[in-house]
């Protein structure tokens, strides 16, 4: 710490800070329009410019040092400060009462109160471009933009997307979109960065215009008369009366705009923010200050909420009468419920029934249905769709470290010498995660390796990328780890003192030569080597991981090999490293966190633990069983053997996103009795005898675990859809019909429940968890949470952590010569999973419409295939038609479908074999047969989708640019001209 002086008073403050942010924390107004903390300095609009030991500097550029004598009331820096921003007001027609973005928030607003400006010294000029209203989300306005460049530095420099750059040298500078593009024709994702860090009206949100105000919602000529008429009192009263009308204005909006913060309701990063609604409408999202997202958000967070409000939405419930469902009061289909469990329960015994909670659903929602399966009806049979994607991943660390999840959290994986990204889309699948890889490599020397079949974008961006092939990863992990120990380049002291397990290991790792990896995985040995020192010789190694590692017969395995190799290079215990599998779902951590799985309750306490077992009866007043149950893999082979007979279905998806749908769908028709709550009517939802109307995230109250293991809030935003009901509540409607006897009136009153009967959540509760805050797992009983994983030791009896021997095995499902190609699938930015919710969204619709294949340009043309092309895919499971993109993304005889589509799903195609441990179904070993049925036709991604785009990376907004056009002056400097001209 260092002492500085700000307007004659002594302040401590850490040396090296943004002065910037020393004056904010000293409470000392000061003008800075261009600065937002995560922007770092932009240096446009030299508005914070104050005075140190006699000098005129930005505040924003400047770093404290000892003894520093700083002042903002100086008459030359404020003067300065009023000349940059009359500069900016050039630029902005300020007409606040009737424009959208006047809700005391506005900076050019709050700026122009702050420096008291009366009168502008320059003219507003407009500039001569039209409105941009390309983009279904948000709209541009070049006459309000004041070239702050904020937007440019978030897209280039935080979201890293890299489309938007100012023309400096252009007589009429405005914001670009790909060099001139329209923004609807660019490479822009719709991430919202941009949007959301404007400081006025320029980019705006299009739910917000013309409905966020009392006097915005007129038509443009009557809106340009009235903008007239305001600005027309400017000269007689000054803008401080005008500016006071505004205000009155924005103080009538808080009574009918409600700000609700929520968390994200799609991927696994858990982005949270600020909904603002109006009655129903949804004015906008606002993120801020989410512990994990900053500003940040993707299309989906930002803009993907038109379900909530769709026709479709269902709210009543659905009773099945033969072929047809007929409506039905929720008394009439509780109880049915309630006798059909009772009956086949009965009949054949708890067992014959199984549950499965909803990874999109609550913590607390999972925790009930895990109660209602356990102890009102008295079987283990309840799972969740991580059963699909991360289990092989959890057992991984399981075995070697202890914890099923991720070692740290986000700002580790930003802080680290080098990621390394294994079977992982991360740009698409977790946006806003992959934007904080994308920075530290563009702008902090991270380097980056990528191992992916497709060069998607983290393997255009990567410093190598590893195209293994398919189902190899775990080989080629293991063959680097054997030479790191080989060679001498291993973390002997970390081995010494924290792992067991080394002499085994090694002998383990005895087939694994860089020659045999070669020749397996198709990769130069001396690839194998560079990748194998870089991660020796980083000082700190994150390996990410998802779907592209879990999906196969050797997922499990293939995990152990990622941490076995964090383990031999000393790459956990420390910021800046760690184990990280990427949590798909925005709550399928939360989900098995908290009990919804065969053989764990809640904090993976083991159902077979008579300890475990004996705290639960003291809670909840009955015996529990105590074998393990079905997971949701063997509850459909149960039901096809007419073991099980009955199921209650959550929030998911289950015919088409398991995997072999044809087989499922069998299944499930076999049912004597099948219950769903959902809140559409999902294609899973045909085979069901009930269906319950449900209510989204916006319409409840609960937390969310994200992939960081971070516990946050949710809030309520919405009442539910008249009809419909919070998931919790209906849970609970069913136990208490079976005579439970439940009464929890409030979600967090199940999560005292969790807090009591877990010792990983013993200090888990709704005061500690207020608006933003946010807890990262294990939190012991007095609130102390862990952002950092094994700080003291691992989580095993000894301490130490375990090296955990795996073996290589041929994937299950292979190409032969009927079926010659391997179809790879994941997600795609714009949609979740099967896309019931994103489809709802036009915009996304139009950007988006619908699935496809992605066909390698060599196959393309070896094949006749053009992008547009109808094809037949058939695998030894089924067959779907959809239609090709031609596309580099792939190369060979790769194939790519992504996995959002209800009319042709992906998994009409998989298999139904399974990684052994953990059975999740191995989809990414897929082999198929591709016909073309119809050569030409419409591409299935129109040109308007921003993969078409053509982005311009530059570093930032690079104001030196504009420094240097020749109408440029530091106002700094102009001030003291004049100055001295006047002394
Ligand atoms: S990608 Fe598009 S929405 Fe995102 S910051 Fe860039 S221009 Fe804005
Ligand atoms: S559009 Fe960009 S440059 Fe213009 S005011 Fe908004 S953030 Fe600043
Ligand atoms: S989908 Fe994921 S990355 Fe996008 S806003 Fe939601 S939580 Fe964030
Ligand atoms: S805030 Fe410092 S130049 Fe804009």
């Amino acid at each position: 710490m260092i002492r500085i002086s700000i307007d004659g008073i002594p302040h401590d403050v850490a040396a090296g800070d943004r002065l910037v942010d020393a004056i904010n924390r000293a409470g000392v107004p000061l003008s800075q329009v261009c600065y937002l903390p995560i922007l770092g300095p932009i240096q446009t609009c030299d508005t914070c410019i104050v005075e140190v030991d006699g000098k005129l500097v930005r505040a924003c550029s400047t770093l404290t040092s000892a003894g520093m004598n700083v002042s903002t009331t100086e008459g030359r820096a404020r003067a300065a400060r009023t000349e940059a921003f009359d500069r900016i007001l050039r630029n902005h027609d300020l007409y606040c009462t009737v424009c959208d973005n006047n809700n005391g928030n506005c900076t050019v607003h709050n700026t122009t109160k702050l420096l008291a400006v009366e009168h502008q010294r320059y003219p507003y000029q407009e500039k001569p471009y039209q409105v941009d209203n390309s983009n279904p989300f948000y709209r541009y306005d070049p006459n309000q933009c004041i070239l702050c460049g904020r937007c440019v530095q978030a897209c280039q420099d935080l979201q890293v997307n890299e489309t938007l750059s100012i023309h400096w040298e252009d007589p009429h500078p405005r914001v670009l979109w790909d060099g001139g593009a329209a923004i609807g024709e660019s490479s822009c994702v719709s991430c919202g960065h941009c949007v959301t860090v404007c400081p006025c009206n320029a980019l705006m949100e299009k739910t917000m215009i013309g409905h966020a105000g009392f006097l915005t919602g007129f038509s443009a000529p009557v809106l340009h008369n009235m903008i007239d008429v305001v600005k027309g009192l400017e000269a007689e009263t000054g803008y401080s009366a005008i500016l006071g009308l505004s205000e009155a204005e924005s103080a009538m909006r808080t009574t009918r705009v409600r700000r609700t913060k929520t968390v994200c309701t799609y991927c696994g990063v858990g982005c949270s923010f600020d909904v603002w609604t109006k009655d129903r409408h949804i004015l906008k999202v606002e993120p801020g200050e989410g512990p994990a997202n900053g500003v940040s958000t993707c299309v989906k967070g930002k803009f993907a909420w038109d379900f909530v409000n769709n026709k479709d939405r269902l709210t009543k419930p659905l009773i099945r009468e033969g072929d047809r469902f007929r409506e039905a009061e929720w008394d009439e289909a509780l109880d049915l419920i309630a006798r059909r469990f009772g009956e086949i329960k009965a009949a054949h015994g708890p067992d014959a029934l199984a549950f499965i909670a909803s990874s999109k659903c609550t913590n607390e929602e999972a925790f009930l249905m895990q109660k209602l399966a356990r102890a009102v009806v008295g079987t283990n049979n309840v799972d969740n769709c991580s059963r699909y994607c991360q289990a092989p991943a959890t057992t991984g660390l399981f075995r070697t470290v202890g914890y099923g999840g991720d070692s740290g959290s986000i700002a580790d994986i930003e802080q680290a010498d080098l990621v390394l990204i294994v079977g992982s889309n991360t740009a698409e699948s977790h946006p806003v995660l992959a934007t904080r890889v994308k920075r530290a490599h563009k702008l902090h020397g991270q380097k980056l390796i990528v191992s992916d079949l497709r060069e998607n974008e983290m393997a255009r961006r990567a410093d190598v990328h590893l195209r293994a092939t398919p189902s190899t990863d775990i080989v080629w992990l293991c063959a680097v780890a054997r030479y790191i120990l080989d060679e001498g380049l291993a973390d002997s002291e970390f081995l010494g003192r924290w792992v067991n397990g080394l002499a085994e290991y090694r002998q383990s790792l005895e087939p694994f030569t860089l020659e045999f990896a070669s020749q397996t995985c198709n990769l130069p040995v001396e690839t194998l080597k560079s990748v194998a020192r870089m991660i020796a010789e980083a000082k700190g190694v994150c390996i990410l991981w998802a779907m592209g590692v879990t999906q196969h017969s050797n997922g499990s395995d293939t995990s152990t090999a990622i941490s076995n190799l964090l383990l031999i290079t000393g790459n956990y215990m420390r910021p800046g490293t760690g184990a990280y599998p990427l949590r798909g779902h925005n709550n399928v951590q939360g989900a098995s966190d908290h009990g919804a799985m065969p053989n764990f309750l809640s904090g993976y306490q083991s159902v077979d633990n008579p300890d475990v077992r004996a705290r639960f009866r003291s809670g909840w007043g009955v015996d529990l069983p105590v074998t393990k149950g079905l997971d949701n893999h063997e509850m459909v082979d149960a039901i096809q053997a007419g073991k099980l007979r009955s199921m209650y279905l959550c929030g998911e998806e289950m015919s088409i996103v398991d995997s072999n749908a044809n087989y499922v769908g069998e299944a499930f028709a076999k049912l004597e009795f099948f219950v769903i709550q959902d809140v559409f009517f999902s294609t899973t939802c045909q085979f069901a005898d009930v269906v319950l109307p449900a209510s989204p995230s916006l319409e409840k109250e609960g937390t969310f675990t994200s992939t960081e293991r971070r516990v946050q809030r949710l809030y309520q935003v919405f009442e539910p859809l008249p009809g419909s009901r919070p998931d919790w509540v209906i849970i609970q409607d069913v136990a208490n019909r079976l005579g439970a006897g439940w009464n929890y009136r409030h979600p967090s009153e199940v999560m005292d429940e969790v807090a009591a009967l877990t010792p990983m959540f013993a200090g888990v509760n709704y005061q500690r968890l207020e608006g933003y805050k946010s807890q990262q797992w294990p939190v012991a009983a007095d609130g102390t949470d862990q952002p950092l994983l094994y700080t003291k030791n691992f989580a095993f009896p000894d301490g130490k952590a375990r090296l955990y021997p795996v073996a290589w095995r041929e994937p299950q499902e292979c190409r032969d010569s009927e079926y010659d190609l391997h179809l790879n699938n994941g997600r795609l930015l714009e949609h979740f999973h099967e896309g019931n919710l994103t489809y709802r969204s036009p915009g996304i619709r139009e950007k988006t419409p619908d699935t496809f294949v992605e066909v390698s340009p060599e196959l393309a043309r070896s094949r006749g295939i053009e992008s547009g092309s109808l094809v037949q895919l058939t695998s030894r499971h089924g067959r779907v038609r959809v239609r090709a993109l031609v596309t580099d993304r792939v190369h060979n005889g790769e194939l790519y479908m992504p996995m959002n589509s209800t009319t042709s799903p992906v998994n009409l195609l998989t298999g139904s074999h399974t990684d052994p441990a953990t059975h999740t179904p191995a989809y990414k070993e897929t082999a198929v047969r591709m016909e073309v049925l119809a050569q030409a036709g419409e591409s299935p991604l129109p040109r308007i989708n921003p993969r078409f785009g053509h982005p311009t990376p530059q570093n930032g907004v690079e104001v030196e640019r504009k420094w240097q056009q020749p109408g440029y002056r530091f106002p700094g400097d102009l001030v003291q001209i004049e100055t001295k001209r006047e002394a």
